[in-house]
């Protein structure tokens, strides 16, 4: 079976060198010559866990193209990976699925399997499936959905070892087809129509961010009401109705899934005029708490002229260099504004940063450079580097030890007696008299 990947990026690459580890022979396509010149030369364009040694095992196995008609020829089975980003309105830009469309329809003559992985509208498939069949022969492309529900920094595992396979297909013998890709998968599958898939996909992530969100404003509570919320979510998360994932509280969700699916479903429902009340929720207290570290940190210092900021972790989660809607780009673009001069430490995400906003920031070599002379640390990313970091250090380093801790790196515990005020997600400040002692030098 010769599978052709549509789009060389996150999903695309991973699914791709995941095949071909397995041993399928694939295809990978994308227009953008210098990424499948990289990828050519046996180099990772994006940043993931294990990436690249798979890559070099897939070796000649697997084939990296710009060439249409050398992907599309000859192809069994093709497989959309295309993006598909938000539009100002939330609703899902389907340009370059269609495009990819358009170049199967000119190139695949003698039809095949089409599935579509991107995260898609519900409907889209019967659309892609519609398109098809008015622009070629009606029957000859057999439009199959399979979503994919892979997480940056455990991609790899995630594909390879999946909790579920979901294929959505208009008949069994296409859906029969699309699951002999996954022969030798250990993984239960779920075979169902299209719309039913598409939706299993928005449903999924929407209710993961609803979680987060929900764990969100209960310990945004905790620390009015003087409870912990580390506590609160295992002892909610022991429940196996409940489950311990996705209960961690923090800075709010960011990536590239996340914000963009929970407006998409969003937009999908009030364009069939429903509100979908939860996720309309979601999204507004996730937009609160994205700027929360900033919000405190105004409660330290009225006036952030002039103080020196630390910001330990740029990235919207550890793992990887991804910036896509993290929150620590609205804090920093806040901090900027009110003429705090902002310091950055990240181990991935720093280059990148600089990058795309330049001046911005001072990106610092070491935690220890970053916290050095720093009137207020503001840790948005819980890097192991940040995690095994001595709590000790930053009173040492810093000239005013202020820390709000955006992911609970640390116990509050670890900070009895050392001298710095700890400010941490649904948790009681430690040292609060720091505070009082710096107002009254001042
Ligand atoms: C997500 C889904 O997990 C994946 O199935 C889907 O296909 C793509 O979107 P990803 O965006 O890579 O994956 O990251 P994930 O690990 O799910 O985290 C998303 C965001 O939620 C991050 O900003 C993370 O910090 C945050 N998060 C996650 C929390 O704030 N608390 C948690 O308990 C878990």
């Amino acid at each position: 079976m010769r599978i052709t990947i549509a789009g060389a990026g996150y999903v695309g690459l991973i699914t791709g060198v995941c095949l071909s580890h397995r041993g399928r022979d694939i295809t990978l396509i994308d227009p953008d010559a210098s990424k499948i010149a990289l990828l050519r030369e046996g180099h990772a364009p994006i940043f993931e866990n294990g990436l690249p040694k798979l890559l070099e095992e897939c070796g000649e196995k697997m084939s990296f193209t710009t060439d249409p008609q050398k992907a599309y020829a000859r192809a069994d089975v093709i497989v959309f990976a295309v993006p598909t980003p938000d539009r100002r309105d939330g609703s899902a830009n389907l340009a370059y699925l269609f495009e990819a469309c358009a170049q199967v329809a000119s190139f695949c003559e003698k039809g095949c399997f089409v599935v579509v992985k991107s995260t898609v509208p519900v409907g889209t498939c019967d659309k892609v499936e519609r398109y098809f069949d008015s622009n070629t022969r009606p029957g000859l492309f057999r439009v199959v959905s399979n979503p994919e529900f892979l997480a940056q920094g455990t991609a790899i595992e995630d594909t390879l070892r999946p909790a579920r396979i979901v294929i959505g297909a208009g008949d069994d013998n296409a859906a029969q087809s699309v699951r002999e890709i996954y022969d030798g998968f250990d993984s239960t599958f779920v075979i169902t129509d299209r719309r039913t898939a598409e939706m299993i996909k928005y449903a999924s992530n929407d209710f993961l961010a609803l979680k987060i969100s929900y764990i969100n404003e209960i310990a945004n509570l905790c620390e009015i009401v003087g409870a912990d919320s580390e506590t609160v979510s295992l002892g909610m998360g022991l429940d196996p109705r409940i489950g311990l994932r996705y209960l961690r509280p923090g800075t709010g969700y960011g990536g590239s899934c996340f914000p963009k699916d929970t407006k998409a479903l969003h937009w999908l429902a009030r364009y069939h005029d429903y509100e979908l009340k939860t996720i309309k929720a979601t999204i507004e207290v996730n937009e609160t708490q994205k700027i929360r570290l900033f919000k405190k940190a105004k409660k330290y210092y009225k006036d952030l002229q002039g103080v020196i900021v630390a910001v330990l972790g740029l990235a919207f989660k550890p793992g990887t260099d991804d910036l896509r809607e993290a929150p620590s780009v609205d804090v920093i673009q806040l901090l900027a504004e009110e003429g705090a001069v902002v310091r950055t430490w990240d181990p991935a995400a720093a280059a990148r940063f600089a990058q795309q906003y330049p001046d911005l920031v001072l990106a610092c070599p070491t935690v220890e450079e970053t916290l050095g002379g720093a009137d207020l640390c503001l840790i948005m990313t819980e890097w192991d580097e940040i995690i095994s970091y001595d709590p000790n250090d930053f009173a040492r380093l810093m000239h005013t030890p202020i820390v709000i801790d955006g992911r609970n790196c640390y116990t509050p515990g670890a900070f009895t007696g050392s001298g710095v005020l700890y400010d941490s997600v649904g948790r009681q400040v430690v040292n609060s008299e720091v505070m009082t002692r710096i107002e009254a030098c001042s």
